[in-house]
Formats: C-alpha cells, sequence, structure tokens
C-alpha cells in the first residue's frame, strides 16, 4: 500500500503515520523530517531551506520533489510508503502520480485529517519528540510514562522545532488553504479520498484510519 496524508499543521499526520507504520509494516516517508535533516546537514537545498522553513512557507517544489524521489528509490520502500506532509501542491501531486507511474505502483488511498484552525496552535505549541527515535509527545495531550523519558526507546534527549512559535504557526496555516487544501478535491476526483474527523482522541482516528487501510488494500 501507499499512503498520502493531507492535513494542516498540528493535523496529527506524524502520530498517526508512526502508528500505521507499526501495523502494516510502512515506511513513514516525511519531507519535513527530510528537510530538517538536510538543514542539519547544511546540504545545498539545506541551506536553501531553512528560512523558508522559519518563516513558515512552503520550500520550492524542485527542492523537495527531487528530496523525495531519492528517499523513495532506497529499497526499503518498495514496501510501501505512508507519505507524511507530501504532496503540498499540485505540482507535488503531479510528480508523484509520475513517480508512481514508471516504478508500477499507485496511490491506495489519501486520507485528509479534518480539524479546527484555532485548536492547532495549542497542538503544535506543547509538542516535542524523542531526539533518538523521533516519537512525538505533548505538554498536555500526551507525556512520557516517565517524565523526561521517552516510552518508545529509552531516550533522554526531548527536542522542540523551530518553526513552533505561533506567528510561524498562522504562516503555516495559511500555506495550507492557500497550497494544499486542493489537494483533497484533487483526490476526491481520484476516488481515493477519505476524511476522517481528525478532532478526536488519538487512538479513535488511528482506529478509523486501520479500517480505511484495510479496506483500500
Ligand atoms: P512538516 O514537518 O510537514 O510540518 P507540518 O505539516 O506543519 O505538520 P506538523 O508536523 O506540524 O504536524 P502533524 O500533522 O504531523 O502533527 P503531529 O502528529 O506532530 O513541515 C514543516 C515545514 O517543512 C513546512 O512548513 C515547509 O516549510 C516544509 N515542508 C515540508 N514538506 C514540504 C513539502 N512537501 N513542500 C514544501 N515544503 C515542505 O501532532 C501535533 C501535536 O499534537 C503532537 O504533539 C501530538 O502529540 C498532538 N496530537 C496529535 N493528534 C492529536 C489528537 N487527536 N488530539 C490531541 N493531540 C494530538
Ligand atoms: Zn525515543
Amino acid at each position: 500500500a501507499n499512503l498520502v496524508l493531507l492535513g494542516p499543521p498540528g493535523a496529527g499526520k506524524g502520530t498517526q503515520a508512526r502508528k500505521l507504520e507499526e501495523t502494516f509494516g510502512l515506511i513513514q516517508l516525511s519531507t519535513g523530517d527530510l528537510l530538517r535533516t538536510a538543514v542539519a546537514a547544511g546540504t545545498e537545498a539545506g541551506k536553501k531551506a531553512k528560512a523558508v522553513m522559519e518563516a513558515g512557507e512552503l520550500v520550492s517544489d524542485d527542492i523537495v520533489i527531487a528530496i523525495l524521489r531519492d528517499r523513495m528509490a532506497e529499497p526499503d520502500c518498495a514496501k510501501g510508503v505512508i507519505l507524511d506532509g507530501f504532496p503540498r501542491t499540485t505540482v507535488q501531486a503531479e510528480a508523484l502520480d509520475t513517480l508512481m507511474q514508471d516504478t508500477g505502483q499507485s496511490i491506495t488511498a489519501a486520507i485528509s485529517l479534518e480539524v479546527q484552525d484555532d485548536a492547532m496552535v495549542d497542538r503544535i505549541s506543547g509538542r516535542y519528540t524523542c531526539a533518538k527515535c523521533g516519537e512525538g509527545y505533548h505538554d498536555r495531550f500526551k507525556r512520557p510514562e516517565t517524565e523526561g523519558v521517552c516510552d518508545r526507546c529509552g531516550g533522554t534527549e526531548m527536542t522542540r522545532r523551530a518553526d513552533d512559535n505561533a506567528e510561524t504557526v498562522a504562516q503555516r496555516l495559511k500555506a495550507y488553504h492557500a497550497q494544499t487544501a486542493p489537494l483533497i478535491a484533487y483526490y476526491n476526483d481520484k476516488n481515493v479520498l477519505h476524511r476522517i474527523d481528525a478532532m478526536r482522541a488519538i487512538d479513535a482516528i488511528t482506529k478509523e484510519m486501520k479500517s480505511v487501510v484495510q479496506m483500500a488494500t
């Protein structure tokens, strides 16, 4: 299976992708994570992306498509991917269709996580992740069992993202509505779209997503 997760910042794309990854043996592929790795490594693409990401705007299609294509070419992706944060523009969606066709694959389902904008600022501003394994936590909604210790890997170093301040989050929401929301209609036209109410508890959303994926495959 190959899944696309759509949804504004804070909708829970990363949180849910991790859960589906374990259940279905798929690879989570987050262009946000790939870009942050490029920024940290100081690559050419990373240098160009840094300021754009800090402003909450979208990195250019050329850069993102190249990064995604390279990662998809690695052998582990052959078992199927969960695309978290890609595509984000029509140009990216068309590039993905071409890539899928060229490799004899297709998009099994595109899941739109539907939320209310005003709740997203709260969700994002309390968020942090384990530096070692990337597991996500939240000051109010999802704390580790032992304070400061990752439930998943036992790591003790937690990090917060540079673009998770209120001003940048507002810009990221704007970019989502202007450039990414049109992809809901794009995938609806291809008959692979599933809309899910993502204002509920994390586990209830996971349950519904699992049944969507099971029915689609
Ligand atoms: P990216 O890293 O993709 O960030 P984003 O889309 O803004 O999404 P987030 O990671 O903020 O949110 P999420 O939906 O994954 O939510 P999460 O599960 O963490 O992109 C960052 C930047 O990179 C972009 O702004 C852009 O510049 C660039 N970029 C990336 N891809 C690009 C592309 N394709 N093209 C161009 N530029 C690109 O959940 C959030 C928090 O809420 C967590 O703490 C979680 O525990 C909690 N939570 C989750 N679900 C629930 C729930 N149901 N109830 C309560 N709390 C919840
Ligand atoms: Zn961890």
